[in-house]
Parts: structure tokens; sequence; C-alpha cells
């Protein structure tokens, strides 16, 4: 069967300005995503991969400015669609989640809502497409004025501790408190000073994004009338025809189906205009209670009511996952979901997204520095560096037989699945993106550097028809370099690991069986 490409990015370049000059961020890369695909995005931190995938989003920072290239989302240039296109797209088709759950939350906002409120159905879509367009606006107030909540909420906690402080005097007490008092006052003192500007933003943003949407309804009304008219004028037609022939007419039967057809049609069509708008608020909740049990929150009823911070981090993240399906994407940009969370929850983060990835035949690209965290995930990697993907391939062609240096590198920087340990970190720093460098980007670190990898930029050697690595050690006339054996000794261990998985997820399916039982007892209380 052949398999349906999604997305295609086609010598993408990125870059952004800066008081100190362009920082290039993103230099020429390709690649592409098929239906049902997980591609791994994996290289050290400011590799390029946040702004990669940000632009697919439409959520470049301002200074940001996509250079040259394109990306095809089916057949149609992201980088070229207009605000209000891209929005459509956007929206509906790619979901995005990010590091830090809590940056992606509303915290004043409690959890059912925001999912509800998510839900780009009806009348909710547009309340979606305005809140984002003072969305960053309106974080960067809120943002400002949560620390300050914050810093009370610290301020009275310390108070407190003071006063519980048994080995303190009475005055010592006294003195304490008014100088934790005293030094939140300053802090907050200092930060309301930013307050007012950043409101004034924020509501001018709303006013601006209110104007916009009301032309978009009005714009949605106009074009929906030009298509019930065309839809009625058809029904029309079907109805006179139908009218001009009797029962036992040869015609008859194909005449009262094709009437029956379009009267369906424009039935149809109706509930599709009204699901533009509007959805009832019994259906969010419904759809937010299903898509909370998918993604694994217990007692979705009772949790539906409560605020971010009543949630552990596992917890929270799986409700930016929600959200982030609630308005049925066919593609999912987590970028480094687990980073923040601790290992135990990571795994069980990787397995939702694995589950629900399955379960809803998503593509998902998935964003990380740590190649470990997708060796069991990836179907396919590619590995950037200073703004270029260096190696792509399968997830065996990468983690089997990689063949850049800068692979090796990360490869041995996993840490050990065993003692948690980093083998070995990667030596010195990655380039100034200000000054990319002529040659390959990773010759000042790489030990296997040659002369030409300082002089020209390697091309792209194909090792196999689905693996591709940018070094001149792939050159044939290139010095035979043997892998370090930290390197080949781990591919052993992952081929041992991949092998123990196999025969593990034989007996998986035991226990997988186990759980749709349960879940099927706890739906029928
Ligand atoms: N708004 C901006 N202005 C200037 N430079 C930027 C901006 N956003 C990103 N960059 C630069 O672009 C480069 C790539 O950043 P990016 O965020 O994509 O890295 P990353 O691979 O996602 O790293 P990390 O693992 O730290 O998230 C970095 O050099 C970064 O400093
Ligand atoms: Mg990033």
């Amino acid at each position: 069967m052949k398999k349906e490409k999604i997305l295609e990015v086609n010598n993408l370049s990125i870059s952004f300005k800066t008081p100190n000059g362009l920082v290039r961020a993103v230099r020429d890369i390709s690649f592409d995503l098929y239906k049902g695909e997980t591609l791994a995005i994996v290289g050290e931190s400011g590799s390029g991969k946040s702004v990669t995938n940000r632009a697919i989003m439409g959520i470049l920072a301002g200074n940001g400015n996509i250079d040259t290239g394109e990306i095809l989302y089916r057949n149609q240039d992201l980088a070229k669609l207009s605000e209000e296109n891209f929005h459509k797209i956007r929206g509906s088709k790619v979901g995005m989640i990010f590091q830090d759950p809590l940056s992606s939350l509303n915290p004043t906002m409690r959890v059912g809502k925001q999912i509800t409120e998510a839900m780009l159905v009806g009348g909710h879509r547009f309340k979606n497409r305005f809140r984002d367009l003072y969305h960053n606006e309106f974080h960067d107030y809120l943002n400002l004025e949560t620390r300050i909540k914050l810093l009370k909420k610290d301020r009275d906690v310390r108070v407190f501790e003071i006063s519980r402080n048994e080995e303190l005097s009475k005055e010592e007490k006294k003195a304490k408190t008014k100088q934790v008092k005293a030094k939140t006052h300053d802090k907050i003192v200092e930060l309301k000073k930013d307050l007012p500007e950043l409101k004034a933003k924020y509501l001018e943003a709303k006013k601006a994004a209110k104007i916009q949407i009301k032309k978009e309804i009005a714009e949605v009304k106009a074009e929906e009338k030009e298509s019930f008219a065309k839809l009625r004028e058809d029904l029309a037609k079907k109805k006179e025809a139908l009218s001009k022939l009797d029962a036992s007419s040869p015609s008859y039967e194909d005449t009262l189906k094709a009437y029956k057809d379009s009267k369906e049609k424009l039935s149809n069509h109706k509930e599709v205009y009204k699901r533009r708008f509007k959805v009832t608020k019994k259906e969010a909740y419904e759809r937010a209670i299903t898509i909370m049990r998918e993604v694994g929150i217990p007692e979705p009823e009772k949790r539906f009511t409560q605020y971010p911070f009543q949630f552990s981090g596992g917890m929270r993240q799986r409700i930016v996952i929600a959200i982030a399906l609630t308005a049925g994407p066919e593609l999912l940009i987590c970028d480094e979901p687990t980073t923040a969370l601790d290992v135990t929850i990571q795994q069980q983060i990787l397995d939702l997204i694995k589950k629900i990835k399955k379960e809803r035949g998503l593509s998902v690209i998935f964003i990380t520095h740590d190649l470990g965290v997708v060796a069991n995930m990836a179907d396919r990697v590619a590995v950037m560096y200073a703004g270029k993907i260096v190696e792509y391939g399968s997830a065996s062609d990468i983690f089997y037989d990689p063949r850049h240096p800068y692979t090796w590198a990360l490869l041995a920087s996993v840490p050990d699945l065993d003692t948690k340990e980093k083998l070995l970190s990667i030596p010195g720093t990655p380039p100034d993106m200000l000054y990319p460098p002529k040659g390959d980007a990773f010759a000042d670190r790489n030990k296997f550097a040659l002369k030409i990898d300082f002089e020209e930029q390697p091309p792209f050697f194909k090792v196999s028809d689905t693996h591709y690595a940018a070094t001149w050690l792939l050159h044939p006339q290139a010095p035979k370099i043997e892998m370090p054996k930290i390197i080949t000794d781990r591919i052993v261990k992952y081929k041992a690991d991949a092998k123990e998985r196999a025969s593990e997820s034989k007996t998986n399916k035991v226990t997988s069986a186990g759980e749709e039982n349960w879940a099927k007892k706890e739906k029928k209380f």
C-alpha cells in the first residue's frame, strides 16, 4: 500500500533579526512525514528543533522569518498561506504540546473549561480563534500577575513557618516576619511597575481580535449563504423534475432517489453549518470527559472542575494532550513533552502518546534532545545540529548503523538505561548561529574531522534507500574510520533491549486485555 504523505518540508531556512545581526536558526532542511508515522527530531539545545516546528505551527516569534523553502501540508504551502487560512489548518489539523504543561494552561481557569473551550466546533471555534489572536499579550500579562500572586503566597507560607518555629523568640519572630514582608513588598512593587503597560497591550490586542473575529464570522456566513443557495436551487430542480413524472414512469425511481439525495445533502449541510458555530454545553462536557478518560485521567467528572495546580506534573501534561486532541488533529507535534517530568512519569506520557497515536492513526513529530527517549517510539529519526539535519533514517538505521560522528556523540551521551548515568557528554559547545561555520558545523567538536570538514559543507551521502548522512567520512576517498567502541557496545545493548521488548510485548498483550476488561467494568458503574 502506498503511504500517504502528510507533510513535506523542502529547503527550509529560518532566521531571526537580533541587535547583533541575523541568527541563522534553521539552514536549508528538508524532511517529510507520512500518515501514522512518528518522526523524532533529535539534537542538542539550540539546534533549531523548536524553531522548525514553530514554523509549521505558524507561531514563530515576531523577529523570525522564513527565508526560503516550503512547508507543504497535504500539498498546501503553509509558509505562504494567509494568517486566516493558516489558522484553519493549524487550529484543527495540527496540535502541539510543549515541555512545560504549566505555561500552556491557564492557571486561573478550571481544566474542564479549558478543554471544552478548546473545542473548535461551533461557536467555540471562533471563541478559540479569538483567544488565539491575543494569546501572547494575554499570557505576558497573566504571567506577571501570576508571579506576583505566587510571591504573595510564598510570603504567607514563610510568615506562617516563622510563626510556627519554636526555636525563635517572640521578638525574633516579629523581626523575621517584618523582614520577609518588606522584601516581598519591594519585589512586588518592582514587578507591578510593568503591569499597567502589559494590561493596556493585552486589552488593545483583545479589541483588535474582536474586530477580526467579527469579520471572519461575517465571511463564513456569506460563504454558507452561497452554499445553501446552491443546495436549495438543486433541490428545487429535482423537485420539479419529479413533479413532472408519475409513479409508473420508468425514470421515476431514479428521479425520486436524486430528489431524496439532494434533500439529504441540504439537511446534512444544515448540520455542518450549525457545527461551525454552535455546540451545546452538554455535548462539549461529554466530549471533554471522554477525552479526559482517553488520556488516562482517573475520575474525570471530579477532575473536570479542578484547577491546574491541583494536578501533578504528569496529569497536567495529560490535560494539555487532551486539549490538543479536542480539535481532532491528524498531526501532533510534541516538543520535549517529558523533559520536565521525572523518569517514571516520563515513561507513562510516552506510552500515552504511543497509545493515542495508534488509536487515532495520528502522525507525530517528537522533539527531544535525548535519543534514548525515542528508541522505543520513533519510526524515523532526523538528527539536527546547528540548524541543519545531519543524518536521517529509520529508527534502526540510526540506532544500529549510525554514520555521522554527531549521531555517535548523541548516542554516547544517552543516559545509561540501567545506571541512568551519562556515559559521555559531548565536549565543546555548538557554534554561534550568528556566524555559522563554513564547513561541517560539528567539525570543531569532532575528533574524527577531516581537513575538508573545516572548509566545505558535506552533502548528504546515501547509505541506503532510507538512510542518509551529511559527513565527509562517507566520501569514497575518505579514510575508513571505526565507530568508537562505546557506540558499538551501545548498539549491541539496543539490539538486546529491542529483542527483550519484543518478547515482553507478547506477555503485555495479556495485561492490556486485562485493562480493557477493567475499563468495561468501569463503564458499567
Ligand atoms: N526569537 C528569537 N530570536 C533570536 N534567536 C532565536 C529566537 N528563537 C530562537 N532563536 C535561536 O534559534 C536557534 C534555535 O533555537 P531552538 O529553540 O529551535 O532550539 P532547540 O533545538 O529547540 O533547543 P532546545 O533543546 O533548547 O529547546 C537558537 O540559536 C536560538 O537562540
Ligand atoms: Mg526547543
